[in-house]
């Protein structure tokens, strides 16, 4: 199988380049798409490359039945539809490391040239004028620099700033204590922050809750004359809010490298002498876009090969050492989740997934999301994957349950998946044997060792002598062939099962008409 790459955006070609030798795959780069277009065109590919000019709509996706896997060769992922991805199971994947310090040296860069009026000055040079007093700037030392948004960046931006001996404080919801005294910075809230700095720096994402986070309000809490930096995204600093502000005399100046509209041009912020900017350049170094390009490139490569991924965005993320234990048990969670989501009548309401033994001393998250992949897979089919099975439970209203034990009696590691239906509920237990897969080793109370693969029908019954050969005799008249069976059984003559191992699915024939037998209680066919 090829797997077919569309590329939107233009990324670094040495950056690609593992993905061109990748056998398998073939890229097709189209850099100039209109929306229009995209739709037209995505139909096919099976993963979709993008920086920050495509768009990446709802519409996009859905327009994209083949598509698995979205890489996002830089940080920001405000241009995706992150919950469309999610529900249609298309995996979103960033590289969050790889453009950190050119977007630091950037912003230090505009920091700069904004105390200094450096690009102002050039201007005014360019235009053959020599004036030595219009330009005089301001020194960074012994100023205080306020940082919103303390993460990747924000941190590197803390360091320079203390390098170029300003003072710093930053306010983020997860900044503790501890971090701020390692980079000898003071920690302050959002008020703080924004009424200490003679120079401010935003360095949050764009979400719900930063969208207009530095608005009209923001600003009176300001010092007079601040000067404002945004080289993290358009929309967190409200444009017209700033207009005023800086119209008003309140804000001195702003730098800013993003905008809530791009390609930014003809704005009326670009009119003011007290504005610099440049067109959403803070990634752009040869470094940054060839590393950004090699870390989603390889993520590319690795998820639609071994599943594998480094930097999810919508899924948590799993480390190869987890993986390398987890995934021997992957086929064994979707057998079982299968295994009773045939058996239950009715609509599942609750999912519980123990975990006992070894298996109890992992993060069990992969398997508990493998369990609901194999238990919706029946009925709403092979649009359910890792990506989509959680979010797709929780659509349905289904409680999901995961408990752990360390101890077990019988088995070095065991799995059971019980389901709860207004009928009650059913549940089936597995176990990895260790070079020999897979084991179905209990179904509700009774113990049972069948391989969970094939086809499977399984008889609640009476213990009593001759119910095995009456069920026997009635599928062998059906030509259906048995090909291993199991019984187990309470006490004598009491309540008992078989699971009967058998050539091919039952197909047309209705294994209810077992139960027209005086000693058979409950006849379900299943397929693994
Ligand atoms: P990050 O995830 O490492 O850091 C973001 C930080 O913001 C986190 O620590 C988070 O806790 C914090 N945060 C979230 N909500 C907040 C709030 N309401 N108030 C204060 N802090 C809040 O991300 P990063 O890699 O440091 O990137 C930061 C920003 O820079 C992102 O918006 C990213 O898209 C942008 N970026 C822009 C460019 C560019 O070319 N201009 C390049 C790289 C990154
Ligand atoms: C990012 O979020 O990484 C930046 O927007 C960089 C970019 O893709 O230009």
């Amino acid at each position: 199988m090829t797997f077919q790459v569309l590329i939107t955006d233009p990324l670094s070609e040495d950056g690609i380049f593992p993905l061109r030798q990748a056998e398998n795959f073939e890229l097709t780069v189209k850099t100039d798409l209109t929306n229009e277009e995209l739709l037209d065109e995505i139909n096919h590919y099976d993963a979709l490359l993008i920086r920050s000019q495509t768009s990446v709509t709802r519409a996009v996706i859905e327009s994209a039945p083949n598509l698995k896997i979205i890489g996002r060769a830089g940080v920001g992922v405000d241009n995706i539809d992150l919950s469309a991805a999610t529900e249609n199971g298309v995996i979103v994947v960033n590289a969050p490391d790889g453009n950190t310090n050119s977007a630091a040296e950037h912003t230090m860069a505009m920091l700069t040239a904004l105390a200094r009026k450096i690009p102002q000055a050039f201007i005014s040079l360019k235009n053959k004028e020599w004036d030595r007093k219009s330009f005089v700037g301001v020194e960074v030392k012994n100023k205080t620099l306020g940082v919103v948004g303390l993460g990747r960046i924000g941190s590197e931006v803390a360091a320079r700033a203390k390098g170029q001996r300003m003072q710093v404080v930053a306010y983020d919801p997860f900044l503790t204590s501890e971090k701020a005294h390692k980079l000898g910075i003071t920690k302050g809230t959002l008020e703080e922050v924004l009424r200490a700095g003679d120079f401010i720096s935003i360095h949050t994402p764009l979400l719900k809750e930063t969208k207009n986070l530095i608005d009209e309000e923001a600003f009176k809490l300001m010092k007079d004359g601040v000067q404002l930096v945004n080289c993290a995204r358009g929309g967190i600093v409200n444009e017209d809010a700033l207009y005023d502000a800086i119209v008003s005399g309140k804000v001195a100046g702003a730098a800013l490298d993003v905008f809530e509209e791009e390609p930014f041009v003809g704005h009326k912020l670009l009119t003011l002498p007290q504005v610099i900017a440049t067109p959403h350049l803070a990634a752009s170094t040869i470094e940054a876009q060839e590393s950004v390009a090699i870390d989603v490139s390889a993520d590319v490569v690795s998820f639609l090969t071994h599943g594998l991924v480094q930097n999810p965005v919508n899924l948590p993320s799993v480390s190869k050492e987890l993986m390398g234990k987890v995934a021997p048990f992957f086929d064994l969670t979707e057998k079982l989740g299968a295994f009773v989501s045939q058996l239950i009548d009715g609509i599942v309401e609750e999912v519980t997934i123990h975990y006992y033994g070894d298996v109890a001393g992992f993060d069990v998250r992969p398997l508990t999301r493998n369990t609901l992949k194999g238990l919706l897979k029946g009925n709403l089919g092979d649009h359910v994957n890792d990506v989509n099975a959680k979010y797709l439970a929780d659509q349905i209203g289904i409680t999901v349950n995961e408990h752990k034990t360390s101890t077990t009696k019988s088995f070095t590691n065991l799995i059971t998946v019980s389901a709860r239906t207004k009928h009650g509920e059913r549940s089936v237990s597995g176990t990895l044997l260790n070079g020999l897969g897979g084991r179905i080793v209990k179904v509700d109370k009774y113990y049972v060792d069948v391989v969970p693969e094939g086809n499977l029908i399984f008889v609640r019954h009476q213990d009593q002598p001759g119910a095995i050969g009456r069920v026997g005799t009635i599928l062998a008249k059906e030509n259906i062939n048995i090909a291993a069976m199991q019984v187990g059984r309470t006490n004598i003559g009491g309540d008992a099962i078989m699971m009967l191992t058998i050539d091919e699915y039952v197909g047309g024939y209705d294994v209810n008409q077992l139960k027209e037998l005086d000693d058979i209680f409950d006849v379900t066919a299943l397929k693994l």
